[in-house]
């Protein structure tokens, strides 16, 4: 696992601005015949264009496999101070129709509810090492299959284990976030499919994924984003979720992840990343710290194998990452950058929401309010909301305090009408 917070920069990286290439971005409002885009009808054509190429360039096409999921719902004991519920789902994605003979996979959904007698806002992300380590509660089941490397001394090598329970709570903050009438809700992202260059041998590719059929070349993140919509078909069928008012988020591959789980899926309310980085917010043109070469090299399963091409070849992908931010309008979108994060390019995380905003403008939303990169700790909450924090890369309480207050800033967590 490399990168700038294992203490690996490829020799070549820039971190230093005065070596960022001149670069030219595809205007966001000129359409593929190159028209220039001037109302929302003909910026809504522009997003089909733009999200095929995004499919066939970078995140591979999904499968067209038919699948069945069934859920099973277990409530575990309530936080007693607070009441504070915990549900945890277990989702069986099954087919009849399966490439490679396997019949079912099991992912295991975590809700945290704070206590109301509404349906509640949520926050769906997918967790790096297990449900069991986003809380402390020891009814949350462990995962069954592979696992990162665990970095405790005597911790089995891919295996989950007893001793991580708890240990991400810092990053999925769920007293302050229930306490707000928030809730939470998160899978492992190793349940949908493994973390690694398996050659789409493994997880819900050997499920569902035909490897003599090249079309659907669907990569990992393509996969993970696409359990991440269906964690929310199971949220739409909670009555204690108002499913309306669901924004996907995640941080660093799963802040990728989440930015292609909203483009692909118009029923996320809001789209937040944290520390996304290359192949997430940041723009590949600037080629600042990771770049689209060392991102194929280092993981080579993220994304498809069309997106090899481009290594050392930015300047020729059809789009840049502005128009994947702007794929996600007019919907609330927050993008959070940290200080120290250069690999992940902050600047270029900022320039992405900048470009983006006048796709926002033609709904005649606000847009963006900043127009220079702000000094750090200085969020702005306008619909396209953006932070620098002080900092490493990580998701930590600050983060979730502007998430939520940009939130509710933008109706979520509003009752519900009935429309
Ligand atoms: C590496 C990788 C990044 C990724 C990060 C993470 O640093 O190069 O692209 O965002 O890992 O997911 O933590």
């Amino acid at each position: 696992m490399l990168g700038e917070q294992d203490g690996v920069w490829g020799q070549e990286a820039i971190r230093d601005e005065a070596q960022v290439p001149a670069y030219k971005l595809p205007a966001v409002l000129v359409d593929a015949a190159g028209q220039p885009i001037t109302d929302a009808a003909a910026w809504e054509r522009q997003r089909g264009v733009l999200l095929e190429q995004f499919t066939t360039e970078m995140f591979g096409r999904r499968p067209s496999t038919p699948y069945e999921v069934g859920y099973e719902t277990e409530e575990l004991t309530a936080d007693a101070a607070s009441g504070v519920r915990f549900k945890q789902v277990t989702m069986t994605v099954s087919t009849e129709h399966g490439p490679t003979g396997r019949q079912s996979q099991r992912w295991r959904l975590l809700l945290i509810l704070p206590p109301s007698d509404q349906p509640v806002p949520v926050f769906l992300g997918l967790n790096f090492q297990g449900n069991h380590t986003v809380c402390e509660h020891p009814g949350v089941a462990l995962p069954e299959g592979w696992v990162r490397r665990h970095e405790f001394p005597g911790g089995q090598e891919h295996r989950a284990a007893e001793e991580m329970r708890g240990t991400a709570q810092h990053r999925w903050p769920w007293r302050m976030i229930t306490e707000q009438g928030f809730g939470v809700a998160t899978m492992y992202y190793g349940d949908i499919d493994a973390d690694e260059d398996d050659q789409f041998a493994g997880g819900v590719h050997q499920l569902l994924r035909d490897p003599a059929d090249p079309s659907a070349d669907w990569a990992s993140i393509s996969a993970w984003a696409w359990g991440l919509s269906r964690a929310l078909d199971y949220l739409e069928t909670d009555s204690a979720v108002n499913a309306k008012q669901v924004a996907v988020l995640g941080h660093s591959r799963l802040g990728k992840t989440a930015l292609w789980a909203g483009a692909t899926d118009p029923r996320f309310a809001a789209i937040i990343s944290n520390n996304s980085g290359c192949g997430g917010a940041a723009l590949h043109r600037r080629r600042f710290g990771e770049t689209v070469a060392r991102i194929n090299q280092v993981f080579p399963h993220w994304f498809n194998a069309r997106f090899k091409t481009y290594n050392d070849r930015e300047d020729q992908i059809p789009f840049d990452q502005h128009q994947l931010i702007a794929c996600l309008s007019p919907r609330p979108v927050y993008v959070a950058s940290a200080s120290e994060d250069l690999w992940a390019d902050p600047r270029g995380e900022f320039l992405s929401v900048l470009h983006a905003a006048p796709v926002y403008q033609l709904y005649g939303e606000e847009g963006f309010g900043l127009t220079e990169f702000p000094p750090v700790n200085s969020p702005c909450f306008t619909r396209l909301g953006y932070h620098l924090r002080s900092g490493p890369h990580e998701i930590l309480e600050y983060d979730w305090q502007q998430f939520l207050s940009h939130a509710r800033q933008h109706g979520l967590g509003q009752p519900l009408t009935n429309e």
